[in-house]
């Protein structure tokens, strides 16, 4: 969202139809979130749509619904645990995200009370743990109830639960006849670790961060499963209390330590914005290592009378503000650099950092590309970040963007070690120690062991048993990797041969741990399945360099069957026939071809390739009949929204007819198919008088074939 409070274009119509849209999806994130610990939103998203609904509503107060998501606190109890309605509400905190917000959250707070600019008025400053906040209640010293904050009028019923958490003392020495303390409950990164690798061995689905793994932990109507999970608590609040604790935040927290409460120790005291913002970039350097996620820094005006004069707004107290860290971004130590050795020998450096949360996920890894970037220095030599290099020992900001593999954005220098020096990229191959020589032009390394090198077989049996290619149930990435090592597979052959070898005798797959009766011979028959397997899945599995899913549907389609490609490709050298009808393929240029031919020279490669061909039945591919197909040999672009066909489905339908389907429109374009909402292309089709369909029309030209 470009600025979610920018609402001076709104008209009075779309800014009620925006807040009955940001009603529900808030509602429905809310829910995600809170009663089914599966978040939908990034907090970023969340925080960014709960400002816009606030900038409207501020615009438009008149349009504020009954349900508006300002209103409301977390999502309502899920069933199943008993209610608990809040002695004292336990409500939310506003937020700050630049450091102008904190000396406006100062400003007005001064302006509440009276106060000039000089009178002094110190905060706290303390992180905010990212986890969920729990209300105990203790009576004449015992812990009578826990609940979760629900809609922050009713809670749930988590007493059992709770109990079974060591940082929650169930008696109290000294404390007020009845005291609410308040606090969040979470699970450090060591834990959470380890509590992931035991669901995985359980093949049960990992926790996708901290957070989910705490609240999915406390929320388990079972105490017992509560109990086995590792579970803390930092108190830094209280509820309903009969007696005053403290005439100050400090020591208010000062007496729940003293009480037998674990408080964190990174609070402070601070005399204003500039003394909250060092605390609040303090705090944020030692992120990293504090060992549990935190996701900003909260503010609290310290003295508790003027906090009563403050009081509430709906659903957020004035006295105190929580300052977000950016989003999506972290800075961390690289401990280690190490090099892995893909499928096609490339050797691809990795961070191994310090786990760090980024947006919501623990990153231990990223990616550093290869020796330029590690460098400091992109695709033509350029400087990246400022030419700075990158070095076992640095600190680092990490980064994610959607889904794609972490990234390392900057390196901080003033905190590199003394003795640090630039990172050595190995010249040869760490598994195997063949050379690994770099080509002219080429950006990575590349082992030179080929079939010798134990991290290019293990890798390209990987990608042999992988989704796009053999896809063999119960044959993924882990077993295949057990297999090697146990030298039952070293190549795809073997996997054809696994049931004679280990299907009976004194060495037999229902033997080894994990595996039992039933999954063996579900692996054996799901193995059988695949000896009958279509020529594209084929030349795709073999793992060619250059040769990805669609050069190996092109292939296929031109080849047609396994014999013809397999003379092709053998006899294919430089300038033959069977060269040059080869580069004929559109889409198929000389380094792919170079490729190619290289897998099928006589040698190691090619024998494993017969070794393997043996076993299998390939299945023609399914040649375009050109003599039906209006569209074979045309070119066609399609654009716009499609309603009866996904795009994927409508490209391979049209190179399934002998179509080449490319992405814009040129004058070498035969025919634009074009949904609602096409644009430039249409406008360009219609310039170049190239003909234009619809959907349906395009529907209609291929119907029944
Ligand atoms: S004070 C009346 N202090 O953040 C406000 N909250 O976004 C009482 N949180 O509901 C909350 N760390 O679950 C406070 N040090 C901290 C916190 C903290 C985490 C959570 C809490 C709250 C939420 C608001």
């Amino acid at each position: 969202m470009a600025d979610p409070t920018r609402v001076d274009e709104l008209s009075e119509d779309e800014a009620a139809a925006e807040l009955a849209r940001l009603a529900e999806t808030l509602l429905a994130a809310n829910t995600a979130y809170h009663g089914q610990d599966a978040p939908t939103l990034s907090d970023a998203d969340y925080d960014a749509l709960k400002q816009r609904n606030l900038a409207i509503e501020a615009r438009f107060p008149d349009l504020k619904r009954a349900d508006s998501p300002s209103e409301q606190v977390g999502a309502a109890p899920a069933d199943g645990f008993s209610k608990v309605h809040h002695a004292v509400r336990m409500l939310s905190l506003g937020n700050a995200f630049e450091t102008e917000d904190v000396a406006e959250f100062d400003r007005s707070v001064r302006k509440y009370l009276g106060l000039g600019a000089e009178a002094a008025l110190p905060y706290t400053a303390e992180p905010k743990i990212d986890g969920l906040s729990l209300s105990l209640r203790y009576e004449n010293g015992r812990l009578v109830q826990a609940a979760t904050r629900g809609d922050g009028a009713v809670g749930e019923n988590v007493t059992a639960n709770a109990r079974t958490i060591d940082d929650i003392p169930t008696t109290l020495q000294g404390a007020p006849d009845i005291l609410e303390v308040r606090g969040e409950v979470y699970m450090s990164h060591a834990d959470f670790e380890s509590l992931n690798a035991r669901q995985e061995a359980a093949g049960k689905s990992p926790f996708a961060n901290p957070r989910n793994a705490a609240a999915g932990s406390l929320r388990q109507l079972d105490a017992e499963i509560t109990r086995a999970r590792p579970l803390r608590f930092f108190a830094y609040a209280w509820g309903e209390v009969s007696a005053p604790l403290a005439d100050t935040q400090q020591a208010a927290i000062q007496r729940l330590g003293d009480l037998g409460f674990t408080v964190n120790d990174l609070t402070a005291l601070c005399d204003g914005p500039e003394e909250m913002i060092a605390h609040y970039a303090m705090i944020e350097q030692r992120r990293a290592t504090l060992g549990y996620d935190i996701d900003g820094v909260v503010y609290k005006v310290n003295d508790l009378a003027l906090q009563a004069r403050l009081g509430f707004r709906s659903t957020t107290p004035r006295w105190a503000i929580a300052h977000k860290f950016p989003a999506e971004l972290a800075w961390t130590r690289l401990e280690r650099i190490e090099i892995q050795v893909g499928r096609t020998g490339a050797l691809s450096p990795v961070a191994r950092l310090q786990p760090v949360t980024v947006g919501g996920v623990v990153v231990s890894n990223a990616t550093l590309h290869n020796e330029d970037y590690i460098a400091g220095r992109g695709a033509k030599s350029e400087e990246i970040r400022g030419g700075k290099d990158i070095r076992e020992g640095d600190w680092v900001q990490v980064y994610r963007a959607g889904d794609v593999i972490p990234k390392v954005a900057d390196v901080d220098l003033d905190k590199r070690p003394a003795d640090s020096k630039p990172y050595d990229f190995p010249d040869t191959c760490p598994e195997c120690g063949s050379p690994a020589p770099r080509e002219p032009g080429d950006a990575v390394r590349r082992c030179s062991g080929g079939l010798i090198c134990p991290a290019q077989v293990v890798e390209k049996l990987k990608h042999f048993v992988s989704r796009a290619a053999f896809d063999i149930e119960g044959l993924g990435a882990k077993q295949v990797e057990q297999f090697y090592r146990d030298c039952w597979i070293k190549e795809p052959a073997d996997i054809f041969t696994l049931k004679k070898r280990y299907g009976s005798g004194m060495q037999q797959l229902k033997n080894r741990e994990g595996w039992g009766d039933k999954s063996a011979a579900n692996l054996f028959a799901a193995i059988e399945e695949k000896r009958r397997i279509p020529l594209n899945r084929v030349i795709f599995a073999l793992g060619i360099r250059h040769v990805g899913e669609s050069s190996a549907n092109l292939l296929a389609r031109h080849y047609g069957s396994w014999s013809v490609f397999h003379g092709a490709m053998t006899s294919a050298s430089p300038d033959s026939d069977a060269w040059n009808d080869l580069l004929g393929i559109d889409g198929v240029g000389e380094v792919m071809a170079q490729s190619l031919v290289t897998a099928f020279e006589l040698g190691p490669e090619r024998d494993a390739i017969d070794r393997l061909a043996a076993h299998l039945s390939v299945q023609d591919a399914a040649r375009p009949d050109t003599s039906s197909s209006p569209v074979a040999g045309k070119t066609v672009v399609f654009t716009g929204t499609l309603e009866k066909m996904t795009r994927a489905e409508a490209k391979a339908r049209a190179e399934a007819l002998g179509a080449k389907v490319a992405g814009s429109v040129s004058s070498k374009t035969d025919l634009l198919v074009a949904g609602p909402g096409a644009g430039s292309k249409a406008r360009k089709a219609a310039e170049l008088g190239i003909e234009t369909l619809d959907e349906d029309g395009w529907l209609a030209m291929i119907d029944g074939l």
